[in-house]
């Protein structure tokens, strides 16, 4: 990497440097203290959803184990943590009665993390809706922007004087692609006119929470996305059109709404008879004023023209690339050409690289305490790399959270995939920091200079 060893890393001012999970894939214990059961407590316990029956009853048990959590965050010196909170734990029923108790674990947390110099960015919705909301119709009904408003109002009441940074949700797409149109998530649909439904109601609670965060709160508040850059397989026009419905369809469906107040055109074509005329008043509710939007980038796709639903197309396959546990390739240019995409797009809006990692093979912890992950440290590194390049092109990249602190429940596929920096047995729970922990904490505490040395192998 003789490319990365020339430069010279400086990362703006008050950068954040943090890691990143969210409640289901960590906390186990999903109905201690009175909560509710979630949509993803019912769906893994539903034979046949979950790789191997695999459940969030345990996880990484970080519900009791949170202090020690804390306690490493601490030692790699991590300047922030990402997390998400479990709705059914604060209203057991979805709205109405609040469960102090399931209050007061966050509420914990938070004081630890603040106690020992994190800077806590907490995700309201991160795909663990309470079942009883769903029970009345879940992100299809429209009154979902209320109930979402009513759980933000109770979170910003108890924690916005502690809580600085704050996201409603995360990932609208995989929500509705995998939950209501492939049905591979919680809750399961597979439908394709449901899909829309789903994605824009979700996009209404999204903006019912941002303005209910303004009447509340103080300080920000963010939308937080999945997006990859899509590259056209050939030259044909018909791969140049595959790439335009991908990219309308993955990069633009929530990103066009929330900031322009209007969705692709292409979605239309895209969805066909499945796609709705939505009343032209909501667009005045989804689009509100963003102080961050949090961007999840893992990989990019090479795209040509094929028979997907509903974008029609086909993701190919590079020969010569390197390619994750999940089948996601390698490639940090795609990084670095997003965030310019986006800047071009949406304007000098404050943008987080809210996960950003890798689950690869790693071997199993050695006899002298360590985990040797050298690819996700490559990984890493040169995704830094990439950020760096698009804030010197102007973008205004305000933070890193590295996907994951700990390896965790990776929703259907159970606990197969493993990205975390700290590895987690989850015989014992005993919890190792893995190589690219220490290096990744080496990188934070140089401020990102020390992108520039030589890997530790
Ligand atoms: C999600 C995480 C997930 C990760 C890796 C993101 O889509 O926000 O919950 O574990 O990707 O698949």
């Amino acid at each position: 990497m003789s490319s990365l060893a020339s430069k010279d890393f400086r990362f703006p001012e008050g950068f954040l440097w943090g890691a990143a999970t969210a409640a289901h894939q960590i906390e186990g214990a999903p109905l201690a203290d009175g909560a509710g059961p979630s949509i993803w407590t019912r769906f893994a316990h539903t034979p046949g959803m979950t790789l191997n029956g695999d459940t969030g009853d345990v996880a990484c048990d970080h519900y009791h184990r949170w202090k020690e959590d804390v306690g490493l965050m601490r030692e790699l010196g991590l300047q922030a943590y990402r997390f998400s909170v479990s709705w059914s734990r604060i209203l057991p029923e979805g709205t109405g009665r609040v469960n102090q108790k399931g209050l007061d674990f966050y509420s914990r947390l938070v004081d630890e993390l603040l106690a020992n110099g994190i800077e806590p960015l907490l995700t309201l919705y991160h795909w663990d809706m309470p079942a009883a909301l769903d029970d009345r119709g879940g992100w299809l009904n429209r009154d979902c922007a209320d109930w979402f408003a009513e759980y933000g109002r109770v979170l910003y009441r108890a924690l916005d004087g502690r809580v600085r940074k704050w996201v409603t949700l995360n990932e609208p797409w995989v929500v509705t692609d995998g939950g209501y149109l492939h049905g591979a998530l919680a809750p399961g649909h597979r439908s394709r006119f449901e899909a829309p439904i789903a994605a824009h109601n979700l996009m209404r609670a999204h903006g019912a929470a941002v303005q209910a965060y303004r009447a509340e709160g103080a300080h920000e508040i963010g939308l937080v996305v999945n997006i990859e850059p899509k590259y056209p397989a050939g030259d044909s026009e018909a791969d140049a059109a595959a790439v335009r419905r991908a990219h309308a369809y993955m990069n633009e469906q929530f990103l066009h709404p929330a900031l322009l107040g209007r969705y692709p055109d292409e979605l239309r074509d895209i969805f066909g008879e499945a796609w709705p005329d939505f009343p032209e008043a909501d667009f005045g509710l989804i689009r509100q004023p963003l102080d961050f939007v949090g961007i999840n980038y893992y990989t990019r796709s090479v795209t040509g023209d094929g028979d997907s639903y509903p974008q029609r197309t086909t993701v190919v396959r590079q020969p010569l690339g390197t390619y994750t546990e999940t089948g996601w390739e390698v490639f940090p240019q795609g990084l670095t050409d997003l965030l310019l995409w986006f800047k071009r797009t949406y304007g000098d809006l404050p943008v987080y690289i809210t996960e950003n990692g890798a689950a690869f093979f790693d071997p199993p912890v050695a006899e002298e305490g360590r985990v040797r992950d050298p690819l996700r440290i490559d990984y890493l590194r040169k995704h830094l790399a990439a950020i760096h390049d698009a804030i010197a092109a102007g973008v205004d990249v305000r933070g890193y959270m590295a996907w994951s602190l700990l390896d965790n429940l990776e929703w259907s596929l159970g606990y197969s995939k493993r990205f975390g920096i700290i590895h987690v047995n989850y015989g014992t729970l005993e919890r190792t920091p893995k190589d690219s922990a220490r290096w990744y904490s080496g990188i934070i505490r140089s401020h990102g200079r020390s992108l520039s040395d030589p890997l530790p192998y």
